[in-house]
């Protein structure tokens, strides 16, 4: 279910969104699930069991990818979240669950990432969704075509009386691999921010115009992202990366005109990485003073690192526990779906070790055995939650 042959590449809300909805929509019935889209595209399921309801835990993860993808990066959670329906079914737990499978968490489409936890978290800021994609389709536009309203936005936002939002996630890095462990409970999520930037010269002839006459902008670019890799080098535990380059006209005896690129700095210190951004700013300000082109950048995302709750956090290490498996606990450099819902409700994640330490990569994977540990544990915690109801 992809944008491009041989290629897993499935932006928010692209054609193969619906096969994924249809699929996913087929596995929700068959487990007596209730299933609508929201205004944002997300499809949600709800079981709520005939006799004794309970609180409404929600369960799942993204459904987009990044271009040329891995398999497991999001989807995972949201076929987990599934199974445990399927469980919690099976062990007639007094809870109501709802799985999500969100629309938007990567940013890939239109560069603003959790476009679907955003709405579920009831945080959505109505200006955002005149952005424009590569083609220039605004968000509004996109949810339009899709055969979304709009004017429901607030229906999609979840009730702050729930017992709770759990992730299952892949890690995406080697720590699970390296202590041979299986699974993992999530501490914390680190901050992101993510920018765009241009630096804008002037285009010329690549024979004719002297070199101390130009205004290069992939020049002026090429020196800042040697910049930015050497402040994250020399700043401990910072990861900074210009992930994105287009450039204009892109002609090999051309002069490059214009030159846009992304820039995603994350740290665990909220005022590390702001300074950082503050510092690699004010270098591209510095390189395009000195060589005569205009710099311009806007914030696409500026989210602070977000702590897990620590009741929920605690449950999760007793069902490991009680699983059969070593307790691990570790924080997260990705961002999740998980960061935007704990500013709603108490959330929890659990992660699943990464072969490889490898994600964003078409050879993404997971081992199966480490699969069959997630749905132990998740039995466990739904099963000692709902205890905790009972
Ligand atoms: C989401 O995958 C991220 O970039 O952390
Ligand atoms: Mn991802
Ligand atoms: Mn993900």
């Amino acid at each position: 279910m992809s944008e491009e042959p041989g290629r897993t590449t499935r932006r928010f809300l692209t054609p193969p969104f619906r096969q994924v909805h249809q699929h996913l929509r087929t596995s929700m019935e068959n487990l007596g699930m209730t299933v609508h889209v929201d205004a944002v595209g997300n499809l949600r399921g709800l079981w709520i069991p005939a006799v004794a309801p309970g609180k409404r835990l929600i369960l799942g993860s993204h459904i987009d990818t990044v271009p040329d993808a891995g398999a497991f990066d999001g989807v995972l959670g949201v076929v987990l979240a599934l199974e445990l329906v399927e469980s919690a079914k099976l062990l007639e737990l007094p809870l109501s669950l709802e799985v999500i499978a969100f629309s938007e968490e990567e940013g890939a489409r239109f560069g603003f990432p959790f476009i679907g936890s955003r709405a579920v978290a009831g945080r959505f800021d109505t200006s955002m969704f005149a952005n424009k994609d590569g083609d220039g389709i605004s968000i509004r536009k996109a949810i339009e075509n899709f055969g979304l309203d709009l004017e429901k936005l607030e229906d999609a936002v979840a009730d702050r009386q729930a017992a709770g939002f759990i992730e299952i996630h892949i890690e995406q890095g080697p720590v699970l691999e390296a202590e041979a462990l299986s699974v993992a409970a999530v501490t914390s999520i680190v901050g992101q921010t993510r920018l765009d930037l241009k630096f804008i010269g002037h285009a010329n002839h690549a024979g004719t115009t002297p070199m101390h006459l130009r205004h290069d902008a992939i020049a002026a670019a090429a020196e800042w992202i040697t910049k930015v890799e050497a402040l994250a080098v020399k700043s401990e535990g910072l990861v900074a990366t210009v992930g994105k380059l287009a450039v204009q006209p892109n002609a090999g005896n051309v002069i490059p005109g214009l030159a846009e690129l992304s820039l995603d700095v994350r740290h665990v210190h909220d005022s590390v990485r702001r300074a950082a951004v503050d510092d690699l700013v004010e270098q591209a300000q510095a390189i395009a003073t000195r060589r005569g082109l205009l710099l311009e950048w806007t914030t696409k995302m500026e989210e602070p690192s977000v702590p897990m709750d620590e009741r929920l956090t605690a449950l999760m290490t007793t069902a490991i526990e009680s699983a059969g498996f070593p307790v691990k606990t570790m924080s997260s450099g990705a961002g999740h779906d998980a960061m935007i819902m704990a500013g709603r409700m108490s959330t929890a994640m659990l992660f699943l070790r990464s072969p490889g330490g490898l994600s964003h990569h078409p050879d993404e994977s997971v081992r199966e055995e480490d699969v069959e540990a997630a749905l132990r544990v998740g039995e466990k915690f739904l099963q000692r939650l709902s205890a905790e109801f009972g």
